[in-house]
């Protein structure tokens, strides 16, 4: 079966293509700017402009036409409402037209799917650490539930804020990442775990109050070795709290080799595996959505035209699952 995913939650807007759980194609573009940041009705100008041409190089890369598509699906939420829209209404209209079911998928469930179907995991906790999203989530009792996440900011708009103000550019993740393999020296940073919530708005306000003498490596570092940490912390919390003994990792800052290696660590030292995906699977992205689909679908689950709207605000435990045991 071939199921066809469409991703359009906030900057990126990519297209996947999957037969069954095997991935043929995942294409993507990303909105960026050097100022201003993230307008809504730009990015949402920029996913129009871009969705046919996504569309077409996937179909080329999987060696497929249109037709022999059997299931459209899209991120239905949360995110953005205006680039929310410009996946749902092609999804629609490929759905009418082909007339094929349409499945709409959250997108954070999405980001546990495709770390469990593109590894061995079963059961495993999702670390989910991109730019907006800082999320602790397992699947227990019919719904993914949210056992931690942040009270603030996302880590990766925090990397980003902390990079800016290092006048690194963006994204900041990566620019930070680089400057802290030179780092030698830890400082000492605020720690802010509450229970199983992180937060980073305070330490934010410290590194731009205290920390102007530190080396630009040096800070970087420091910052990485305490947020990570923050965040492998929780994750462990949750393993311990669902007996899981299992991690799989989403979003872009899950892209960071030390934030991985920490986790291995993490993982090692408590009989738990991590498993780990190609980098392209973790940023938000279209192959996710469609093996969503696939996974929803043949379940039995598919989304009538009249309940396709979107979602921006839908929460991961909002989302009633009947396709896991
Ligand atoms: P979502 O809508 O799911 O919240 P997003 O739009 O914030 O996603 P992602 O593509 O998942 O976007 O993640 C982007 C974030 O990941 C940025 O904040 C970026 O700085 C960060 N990032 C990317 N690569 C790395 C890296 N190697 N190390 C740390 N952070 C990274
Ligand atoms: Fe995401």
């Amino acid at each position: 079966m071939y199921v066809l995913g469409i991703e359009s939650t906030a900057h990126t807007f990519g297209i996947g293509i999957v037969e069954d759980t095997k991935v043929l194609a995942n294409e993507r573009v990303a909105f960026s700017t050097e100022e201003g940041g993230m307008i809504p009705h730009q990015v949402q100008k920029h996913h129009v402009k871009h969705c046919d041409v996504v569309l077409k190089k996937a179909l080329t890369k999987a060696k497929l036409k249109l037709k022999d598509i059997d299931v459209i699906s899209f991120s239905q939420g949360p995110g953005i409402g205006q680039m929310l829209q410009v996946g749902a209404v092609m999804a629609r209209t490929l759905s009418l037209k082909l007339n094929k079911p349409l499945i709409g998928v959250n997108h954070c469930i999405a980001h546990q799917t495709i770390g469990e179907q593109l590894s061995d995991a079963t059961d495993a906790v999702l670390l989910y650490a991109s730019g907006a999203n800082t999320q602790i989530i397992a699947y227990e009792g019919g719904k993914y539930r949210v056992f931690g996440e942040t009270l603030d900011i996302g880590v990766g708009n925090f990397l980003d804020q902390v990079a800016r103000n290092l006048g690194l550019g963006f994204p900041g993740g990566p620019k930070l990442a680089a400057l802290a393999e030179k780092g030698k020296k830890y400082y000492p940073l605020p720690y802010t775990v509450k229970g199983m919530d992180v937060s980073f708005g305070g330490l934010i306000t410290h590194i731009k109050r205290k920390c102007q003498e530190v080396k630009k490596e040096d800070l970087a570092f420091s910052i990485q070795e305490t947020v990570f940490a923050m965040l492998v912390e929780v994750a462990e919390r949750a393993l311990a709290h669902t007996d899981k003994k299992e991690l799989v990792l989403g979003g872009g800052v899950a892209c960071n080799t030390r934030l991985q290696e920490m986790c291995e660590i993490m993982c090692e030292e408590r009989g738990a595996t991590l498993f780990l995906l190609e980098s392209q699977y973790y940023i938000d992205n279209g192959a996710m959505i469609a093996l969503e689909g696939y996974v929803e679908y043949k379940a039995g689950k598919t989304t009538k035209i009249e309940d396709s709207q979107v979602l921006p605000y839908e929460r991961t435990d909002d989302v009633t699952v009947t396709w896991k045991e």
